[in-house]
């Protein structure tokens, strides 16, 4: 079938673009299960897009071919934004709304608009792409990893939950999710800044977090509610968005913290809710400080556990140069990378935390793939874990010299969905 690859114009407001937009957006809710969109969700959708000046790549039939029309048969949308890398935030190109239709799955869409993208993040000199994956074995043929993974918690909350021996220095006010929402950027912002592994929220979370829209309802949140940690000295150092769920059950829907305190504090507030039996969290920190806090460890309970954010080095020497290490030490690293962006041998020089990393025809001590480096990158998983899983090649005293260069004493954490 000889489609068409093209590009939407957010701009243009002609009948046929505008008959494409619906389209696509039709054709990325159909790709994921979900209902078909009404005015308000094309309105809203398109209004993100733009704002964040996000590039809309799709496959369509050829003209004249039967159930050729505005509507795709692929889609796959990217943004650029950034992420925490551990030392700086880097450009990161985020990939989005990737689905082909049912009736034209394995012939290579897909492939055809992540390569054309990976190769135009390239061309600008963005180092580094993430996206978040529904099956795990789609995207390392392109050289993405694992680099985090979230935490499912259920905390049971019946009657005898207590701390050991927490006092809130702080306290907790219940604001309306507009009005609360100013102060949920703040303390996103704060933790951009400081979390390895955070990635920026793209535009829509504005509407999502203040309540004013709901991409599942298709209009304003009239459910979800939000609690602001306050610190002793009254400024906002966390927020809860939460909904209440069945069975007496509270379903937090993101909970960050800049503070140990503001984490108890908020899990605390919560807990402690009269008639509420349970709380449960997608994306607990894996260095949430609550379990060791409790009275009775067994009431928290980790439930799941699940790949989140997918990266894929394009630019090597920049990526690495941008991420943190623990100790000093030169190491030649071989990534072998079928696309080619990230392949090669590169000597990675650290000192006092910071790489040097410049490419060369030295003999490799350490192999890998790209979809390796990718995982290992933040440093969610330890170098010697890979090693046992036949992931990274190198002789012992070579991989434990890499160790200890590579990881990292604090994990990787993000919660950002898109
Ligand atoms: C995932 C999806 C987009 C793949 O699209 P596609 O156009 O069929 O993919 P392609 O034909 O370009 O496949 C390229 C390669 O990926 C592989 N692949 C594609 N989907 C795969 C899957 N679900 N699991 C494992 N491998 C997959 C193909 O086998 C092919 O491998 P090869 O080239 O190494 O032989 C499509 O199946 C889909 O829309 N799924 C539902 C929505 C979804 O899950 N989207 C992903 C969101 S992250």
């Amino acid at each position: 079938m000889d489609y068409q690859h093209a590009t939407l114009d957010l701009l243009d407001d002609s009948e046929e673009a505008v008959a494409r937009r619906r389209g696509w957006i039709t054709a990325v809710l159909r790709g994921f299960r979900e209902d078909s969109p009404g005015d308000d969700l094309v309105e809203k959708w398109v209004g993100h897009y733009r704002s964040d000046a996000v590039t809309v790549r799709g496959a369509w039939l050829p003209e004249g071919e039967f159930a050729a029309g505005p509507m795709p048969v692929a889609t796959y949308a990217s943004l650029d934004k950034t992420l925490n890398a551990g030392r700086e935030l880097v450009p990161l190109r985020m990939i989005t709304d990737v689905t082909t239709s049912a009736s034209h799955r394995r012939r290579g869409l897909l492939r055809r608009m992540i390569e054309d993208d990976l190769a135009d993040a390239v061309a600008h000199d963005v180092p580094i792409a993430a996206l978040t994956a529904s099956e795990a074995t789609i995207y390392g043929r392109w050289g993405f990893g694992p680099s985090t993974f979230n935490t499912v918690v259920e905390l049971d909350t019946s009657p005898g939950f207590s701390l050991r021996s927490f006092v809130d220095p702080g306290r907790v006010e219940l604001l309306e999710p507009a009005d609360a929402w100013p102060h949920v950027r703040a303390v996103f912002d704060t933790f951009h800044a400081r979390q390895r592994g955070s990635v920026e929220w793209p535009v829509q979370y504005e509407d999502i977090h203040s309540g004013t829209f709901d991409f599942d309802a298709g209009g304003p949140n009239r459910k979800i509610r939000t609690a602001l940690h306050l610190a002793a000295d009254r400024s906002v150092d966390g927020f809860a968005v939460f909904k209440h769920g069945e069975d007496y059950s509270l379903v937090v829907q993101e909970m960050i913290a800049s503070t140990p305190e503001a984490q108890l504090g908020l899990w605390d507030f919560l807990a402690q809710m009269d008639r509420i039996r349970k709380v449960t969290f997608n994306i607990a920190h894996p260095d949430d400080p609550l379990r060791w806090a409790l009275a009775d460890v067994d009431r928290l309970k980790t439930t799941g556990q699940r790949h989140f954010l997918w990266l894929r080095l394009l630019d090597v020497p920049r990526a690495l140069a941008a991420r943190p290490w623990a100790a000093d030490g030169t190491v030649v690293l071989e990534v072998a990378d079928a696309q080619g962006w990230a392949a090669g041998r590169f000597e990675v020089a650290t000192r006092d935390g910071v790489a040097t990393v410049t490419r060369t025809e030295a003999a490799a001590d350490v192999a890998l793939d790209a979809e390796t480096l990718g995982a290992l990158y933040l440093g969610g998983v330890d170098v010697r874990t890979l090693h046992h899983a036949e992931r990274l090649d190198g002789a012992d005293d070579a991989v434990a010299r890499w160790a200890a260069m590579a990881d990292l004493a604090d994990p990787p954490y993000c919660l950002t969905g898109f």
